[in-house]
């Protein structure tokens, strides 16, 4: 088959661990039999060095036109570095909010699951980890909060910010019928996260959810306030299977679904639309504290690359075949620094990358 991908390098750590991905697929390619051919796409800080602004519309473009777009992260220090002295649309986090509206993104998909493994990277105590877990949160993404109107301005003299949160009915069915349709391929059980004692966005939300599951009779469907559900966590992780929300409710969960993992260096996402098309990104951010010196983890990026391959090139032997060498380096007992524990062998972000496409076939 033949592949042609998008990659945006971006900024931090973003090029290091790409580059440990793209080292895994071309292994996968020679393995199998593909051949992949890769476009570099500018996004980010690194656009804006180069063209003034964190995504142009040729970039776009060229995205559409790829069978699939891989990502590092974006964003820098925002205290030292330049792009967070221009004003908010102009910085880096603006060109991913950008593409992911352009190309209709709308389903973010965030497995975390906890490896046998990194038991011990695992802050929670081990009779709540007993068992492991394993748990795909749903986040919408080109709608709510985050995409919707928002201004600061002067109110009688007093400073005042407005940002609005607006769903509708159409957006939240497309990412229900996701959720179910995930489901179905896994335990068979939904918790839609919402806050619908407080929020009329949130009432719509669980409307909605339950008219989409009553086509999905085999599906067990639970709502949960996102307050609660931050706290069940890390009280129960075992409890979820899918987690049905809406933008930042996702954001902000995903972020801790991560670290109950062991480390959001393990953390692998898909934001996908309609199509075959989807955007591969960890879900970690751009670390620009650990840019440059190789010791970042690459394995949510390579297990990124493992989704592509199984999404939007319908590959999912080779996808499995990434997954097993990920876990057949994790079995040897080499770490990188972020889930580096006593015994094991520590490891920078290459030799991983090395490891890791060794391991494959
Ligand atoms: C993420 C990130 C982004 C988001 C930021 C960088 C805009 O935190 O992908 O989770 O909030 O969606
Ligand atoms: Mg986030």
């Amino acid at each position: 088959m033949d592949l042609k991908i998008g990659v945006i390098k971006g900024d931090g750590i973003g090029p290091e661990i790409v580059a440990e991905a793209m080292k895994v697929l071309n292994k996968v390619g020679d393995t199998y039999g593909h051949t992949i051919e890769y476009t570099q796409l500018l996004m980010g800080g690194a656009s804006i060095d180069v063209n003034g602004t964190p995504l142009t519309d040729e970039t776009v473009a060229l995205a559409r036109a790829s069978g699939a777009v891989l990502m590092g992260s974006i964003g820098g220090d925002a205290k030292t570095s330049p792009w967070y002295k221009l004003e908010p649309s102009k910085r880096p986090e603006a060109g991913l909010l950008k593409i992911r509206k352009e190309l209709g993104l709308f389903a973010n998909l965030r497995p975390a699951v906890l490896y046998d493994e990194l038991r011990g990277a695992c802050p929670l105590k081990e009779e709540i980890t007993e068992g492991g877990f394993d748990m795909m949160i749903m986040r919408e993404l080109t709608g709510g909060l985050y995409f919707g109107e928002r201004r600061t301005v002067e109110e009688n003299g007093v400073m005042t910010a407005y940002d609005s949160l607006t769903y509708n009915e159409n957006e939240i069915r497309r990412i229900a019928k996701r959720g179910f349709d995930i489901a179905m391929k896994r335990r068979k059980k939904v918790t839609s996260v919402d806050k619908a004692n407080v929020l009329d966005s949130s009432r719509l939300w669980r409307k909605v959810v339950e008219e989409v599951a009553a086509g999905y009779p085999e599906v067990a469907l639970e709502h949960m306030l996102v307050d609660n559900c931050a706290m069940q966590l890390v009280k129960d992780p075992k409890q979820f299977d899918v987690i049905l929300t809406e933008n930042m409710f996702g954001d902000i969960l995903s972020d801790e679904a991560s670290m109950v993992t062991g480390s959001i260096g393990m953390l692998a996402s898909a934001s996908l639309n309609e199509t075959k098309f989807g955007l591969y990104e960890p879900s970690g951010g751009s670390a620009p504290d650990i840019a440059g010196k190789g010791i970042a983890n690459p394995i949510a990026t390579i297990l990124s690359a493992a989704m592509m391959l199984r999404f939007s090139f319908d590959l999912d032997r080779e996808a499995q075949a990434i997954e097993a060498a990920v876990e057949r380096a994790l079995a040897e007992g080499y770490r990188t620094i972020d889930i580096m524990s006593e015994g094991k062998k520590q490891v920078g972000t290459e030799e991983m990358g090395d490891l890791i496409a060794r391991y494959i076939g």
